[in-house]
């Protein structure tokens, strides 16, 4: 039997400009992008006794706070990865329970999305979920397509070796193709994340020291951050510590550190 399923209704709350954890100084070197690879809801679970349901109804909870403290302190886009294609092979009543969380989470954000101006989107293939989940994501996308404020993207049915061999497949029926030059930056627009910045900042939870399929070709610069905390407990205080972690690493896309310090180009700072 499944485990209860309903979520404590704690909308996003608005931002507030109080949470000023971080200097002026600080705050230009902040990510703009987060991806998050929210992982350990099961062994969150086990370790309390609990059935797998409960870590992932506790890891919905945990979003909601990593993501308005991510708004508060500023950081302009964040990335989950909620459901991978592998995830596919699961028990389905771990999916079905997993997909009723997302439709129940949309259910509950979406008039606060709106009211604070979010923009929903999803990479991944959408029609690998079950219709009332897929409907719910799509419709919570399309209402907030307008809004400029902030942005979430969920990665549903995500694989990214899957979307790079979409990539191909359009780029080479594009006009792009048959001008003859290829370049990244042409290539990437047909990514799924062709209206988000590369993430700057990835942070795996649990311990686990890999990519496991997500943003394999957006990540190439990114920062790699693995706290070993599972999902459920990475909670404001371990987000800040990334960030801090983020800030004191030194970015040199390529260059020496001299380069950096002589010509004052911090990556990350412009
Ligand atoms: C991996 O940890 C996590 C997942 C497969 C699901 C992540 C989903 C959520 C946090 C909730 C859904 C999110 C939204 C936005 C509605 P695991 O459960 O495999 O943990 P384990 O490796 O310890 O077994």
């Amino acid at each position: 039997m499944l485990y209860a399923l309903s979520i404590r209704p704690e909308p996003f709350s608005m931002a507030s400009d109080s949470m000023q954890v971080f200097t002026p100084e600080e705050q230009k070197q902040l990510p703009k992008h987060i991806a998050i690879i929210m992982d350990g809801n099961g062994r969150w679970a086990k370790s309390l006794g609990k059935p797998r349901l409960f870590g992932h109804r506790n890891g919905v909870k945990n979003v909601r706070d990593i993501v308005n403290a991510a708004r508060a302190i500023g950081i302009p886009y964040v990335t989950l990865y909620a459901f991978s294609q592998e995830n596919q092979n699961r028990p389905s009543e771990e999916k079905s329970g997993l997909m009723k969380l997302l439709q129940e989470f949309i259910k509950i954000e979406l008039n606060g999305m709106q009211r604070d101006g979010i923009r929903l989107r999803a990479i991944g293939d959408l029609r690998g979920l079950p219709d009332y989940a897929r409907k719910a994501v799509e419709d919570a996308i399309e209402k907030t397509k307008t809004n400029q404020s902030w942005n979430l993207t969920l990665a549903l049915n995500y694989s990214s070796r899957q979307e790079v061999l979409q990539a191909v497949s359009s780029y080479c029926e594009s006009q792009d193709e048959r001008n003859g030059e290829l370049t990244w930056a042409g290539f990437a627009e047909h990514l799924e994340t062709k209206d988000l910045p590369d993430p700057d900042l990835i942070i795996r939870t649990s311990g686990e020291f890999r990519l496991s399929n997500f943003l394999l070709l957006q990540a190439a610069y990114a920062e790699i951050f693995v706290s070993p905390l599972h999902w459920p407990e990475f909670d404001r205080k371990a987000f800040e510590d990334a960030l801090r972690e983020y800030i004191r690493r030194e970015r040199r896309f390529g260059k020496t550190s001299e380069q950096l310090t002589t010509q004052n180009s911090l990556p990350h700072s412009s």
